[in-house]
């Protein structure tokens, strides 16, 4: 096939939320859709384990219950190849030669690792697994020359060492790698019940797999325009994440009819969450049903990810060939 080859991951840290599919899975299946690339997509298991060393237990359920959210929203095991990237043992054997060659500094000075230190200051991050993250995502993307790394901001830094990590093999051994190109994902503005960040460690996330009564019930208790404290104050559709919300799964027709009347507080908050979550409802039917579908067949899912981690394996196996030809090892 003469497509590029593009690549992302994602760790499984449990049920997807509309942030993670606005963010990130939509642009994925749009990927796979468009019919450009060659899309390899996986469950960064290992990945996982940095941080959550301490309890691993959960880790394997939510790479099954990751990889459903994937395919109900639309990824398609025909069309691109879904892997675990712990099925793939030769990811270590490259994560271990890169560990070889990329200087402590460029590790120590990466934003990411800086920050999430400070953040998750509940767990001790200062393993070397942890500090070593990127050269494991440097690996799991030049294993496959990837052309193409579909991210969002969040992660350039770490696409960014990638690309001096790839540079520097190919300058200390042998051209193999194409140097990867981030595939920039814009993010809509969306945000968590409460207002904050959707995120699930706030507790305030709408999951993808949410409908009926808890759907609705999520939706009722957004924060909206926090100027609009009675239903006869005016509203400001603009600083409001509920209207973010409408513009993704509400007609064209009726956003603009709720901006006019939100304005003129010709419609109050309750009113325009039920519509909010009617549409909502309607848009992730077809998501919910794919969704049940695959959580009574199992069975199938697993033999998606064999697949997958057959082809992976293939490729890769083919790379660690040439690397090692290039390492002299
Ligand atoms: N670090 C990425 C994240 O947290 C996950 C990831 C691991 C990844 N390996 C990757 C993304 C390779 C793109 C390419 O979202
Ligand atoms: Fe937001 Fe709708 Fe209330 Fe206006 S009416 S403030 S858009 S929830």
């Amino acid at each position: 096939m003469g497509l590029k080859r593009i690549l992302s991951g994602m760790r499984p840290t449990g049920k997807l939320h509309l942030g993670n599919l606005h963010g990130a899975l939509k642009n994925w299946v749009d990927l796979q859709e468009g019919g450009q690339y060659d899309c390899f997509y996986f469950v960064a298991d290992w990945h996982a384990v940095t941080s959550e060393y301490s309890s691993t237990e959960d880790i394997k359920n939510n790479a099954i219950n990751m990889v459903i959210d994937w395919l109900s929203v639309g990824l398609d095991p025909k069309k691109s190849t879904l892997f675990v990237q712990s099925a793939v043992k030769e990811h270590a054997e490259l994560f271990l030669l890169l560990s070889m060659i990329t200087p402590l500094a460029w590790l120590e000075r990466n934003p990411t690792y800086k920050e999430m230190k400070t953040e998750l200051s509940n767990k001790d991050l200062s393993t070397f697994g942890f500090l070593g993250y990127p050269v494991l995502q440097a690996a799991d993307i030049i294993m496959y020359k990837a052309h193409g790394v579909p991210v969002g901001v969040d992660q350039l830094p770490h696409v960014e060492l990638t690309r001096e990590i790839a540079r520097r093999f190919n300058f200390l051994y042998k051209e193999i790698f194409p140097v990867p190109e981030p595939l920039l994902t814009s993010v809509p503005k969306l945000l968590g019940m409460d207002g904050r960040k959707m995120s699930k460690s706030y507790d305030n996330s709408i999951y993808i797999s949410d409908r009926d009564k808890v759907l609705q019930q999520k939706i009722a208790s957004m924060f909206t325009d926090p100027q609009r404290m009675r239903r006869s104050d005016a509203g400001n559709p603009e600083i409001c994440n509920v209207f973010s919300f409408h513009g993704l799964y509400s007609p064209k027709q009726k956003v603009a009819e709720i901006d006019a009347e939100c304005r003129k507080a010709g419609i109050g908050c309750i009113d325009c969450k039920k519509i909010l979550a009617q549409h909502v409802a309607e848009n992730l039917k077809p998501v919910h049903e794919r969704m049940d579908y695959y959580t009574n067949h199992l069975d199938e899912i697993h033999a998606i990810i064999d697949e997958g981690n057959q082809k992976a394996t293939k490729i890769a196996c083919q790379t660690m060939n040439e690397v090692r030809d290039a390492v002299k090892i």
